[in-house]
C-alpha cells in the first residue's frame, strides 16, 4: 500500500481523548526584546508569534498531555495496546523517550518514538490507524519536543520562533470505518541540509528557502489528500497545519481556497513546537468548541527531511 492507494484493510479508529503538556514558563516577545537584538514588532510581522512556552523536558511533557489524555478518554493505562511518541527532541539517544513515559504513565503496552520532524505528528497519526487495522484496539498517541534544548537562544534568528509543548490523542478502534478518510506522506531526503541538527549541536535552518518551499508542498500534500476521496477544500470544516510561522498558514490556507475562519492558528501562543504543533492545535480546536463530532478536518505537516504528510479525518468518526 502507497501513499496513492488509500483502501482500508482493517478496523477503523476515532479519537476518544486528548490533552496537552506545556510548561509554565512563557517567554513572551517582550522578554526576548529585552536580551536579544530583535523587536516584537519583527516577531509578529514576520512569524506571528507573541509568546511560546520554554522549559520542561520531552518526557515530563509528553507525560502531562498522555495523563490528561487517558483521563479524557476514561482510559486506564493499562488499557493502552501502544504508545507512539512523534518526537524530534528524544531526551537521550538511546533509549526511545517513549521508555521513560511508559513507564511513568504505567503503560503495559509497547511503546516506540517515531521521528519524521515536524510532520511527525500526522506520520503518527497515520501509523496508529495501520496499528488499529492489524488489531490494536487503544493508542495514545503523543507529539513531544523541547526545541529550546537544541537551539541556541542567544541567537535571535531560531530562538524567537521555536516553543516547547506537548499535546497528545487517544485513538480507538470503532465498529464502523474509523475516521481517517485519507492520508498522504511523502519525504524528499535530498533536501536535508535545509534544517538539521547533528549531535550535539544546535539546530540550523535556512529559513528563506524552507519558507519558500513549505507552501507549495503543504498544498499539494492536502490535494492529493482530498483528491483521494474526491472532498473539495470548500467541504473542510476544520484545517489543521503545521504552525511553523503564521503567514506560510495564511498562504497555504489562501491557495487551497479554505475561508479564514477555518484556519486553526495557534503558533501565536506556543511558536513552532515541531511534532506538537499540529496536535497543540487540534486540541485548542477541540476545546474551544471549534471542532465537533462529524466535522471534516484536515491536518497537513511539513518539516525537516524534508517530511510532509496530511490527513483527511471526520472527526469522531
Ligand atoms: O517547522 C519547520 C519548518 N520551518 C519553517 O517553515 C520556517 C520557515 N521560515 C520562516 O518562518 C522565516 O524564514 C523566519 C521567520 C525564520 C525568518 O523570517 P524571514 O522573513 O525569512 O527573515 P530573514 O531571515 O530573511 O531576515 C530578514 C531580515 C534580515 O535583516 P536584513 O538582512 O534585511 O537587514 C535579518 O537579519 O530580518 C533580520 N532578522 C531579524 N530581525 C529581528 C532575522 N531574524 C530576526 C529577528 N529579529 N529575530
Amino acid at each position: 500500500m502507497t501513499s496513492s492507494d488509500n483502501k482500508h484493510l482493517g478496523a477503523g479508529a476515532v479519537t476518544t481523548g486528548w490533552g496537552v503538556g506545556l510548561p509554565p514558563t512563557i517567554v513572551t516577545n517582550a522578554d526576548l526584546e529585552a536580551r536579544l537584538d530583535t523587536s516584537d514588532e519583527w516577531i509578529t510581522e514576520r512569524t506571528g508569534i507573541k509568546q511560546r512556552h520554554i522549559g520542561g523536558t520531552t518526557a515530563e511533557l509528553a507525560i502531562m498531555a498522555g495523563k490528561e489524555a487517558l483521563e479524557s478518554a476514561g482510559l486506564l493505562p493499562e488499557d493502552i495496546d501502544i504508545l507512539l511518541l512523534a518526537t524530534t527532541t528524544p531526551d537521550e539517544r538511546v533509549p526511545g523517550t517513549s521508555a521513560t513515559v511508559q513507564n511513568a504513565l504505567g503503560i503495559t503496552g509497547g511503546a516506540f518514538d517515531l521521528n519524521a520532524a515536524c510532520s511527525g505528528f500526522v506520520y503518527s497519526l497515520v501509523v496508529a490507524h495501520g496499528l488499529i487495522g492489524i488489531g490494536a484496539k487503544r493508542i495514545l498517541l503523543i507529539g513531544s519536543e523541547t526545541l529550546s534544548s537544541i537551539t541556541n537562544m542567544d541567537e535571535r534568528t531560531l530562538a524567537v520562533v521555536i516553543g516547547d509543548g506537548a499535546a497528545g490523542i487517544v485513538l480507538e478502534a470503532t465498529e464502523g470505518p474509523g475516521e481517517l478518510l485519507s492520508w498522504d506522506l511523502g519525504a524528499d531526503g535530498s533536501l536535508k541540509h535545509l534544517l538539521y541538527c547533528d549531535h550535539g549541536g544546535y539546530l540550523f535552518m535556512d529559513g528563506k528557502e524552507v519558507f519558500r518551499r513549505a507552501v507549495r508542498i503543504i498544498v499539494n500534500s492536502a490535494q492529493n489528500a482530498l483528491n483521494k476521496v474526491g472532498i473539495r477544500s470548500e467541504d473542510i470544516d476544520l484545517f489543521v497545519p503545521h504552525q511553523a510561522n503564521a503567514r506560510i498558514v495564511e498562504a497555504a490556507r489562501e491557495r487551497l481556497g479554505i475561508s479564514p475562519e477555518k484556519a486553526m492558528v495557534t503558533i501565536d501562543r506556543y511558536g513552532n513546537t515541531s511534532s506538537s504543533s499540529i496536535p497543540l492545535a487540534l486540541v485548542a480546536a477541540i476545546q474551544e468548541g471549534k471542532l465537533k463530532k462529524g466535522d471534516i478536518v484536515l491536518l497537513s505537516g511539513f518539516g525537516a527531511g524534508m517530511t510532509w504528510g496530511s490527513a483527511l479525518l471526520r472527526f469522531g468518526g
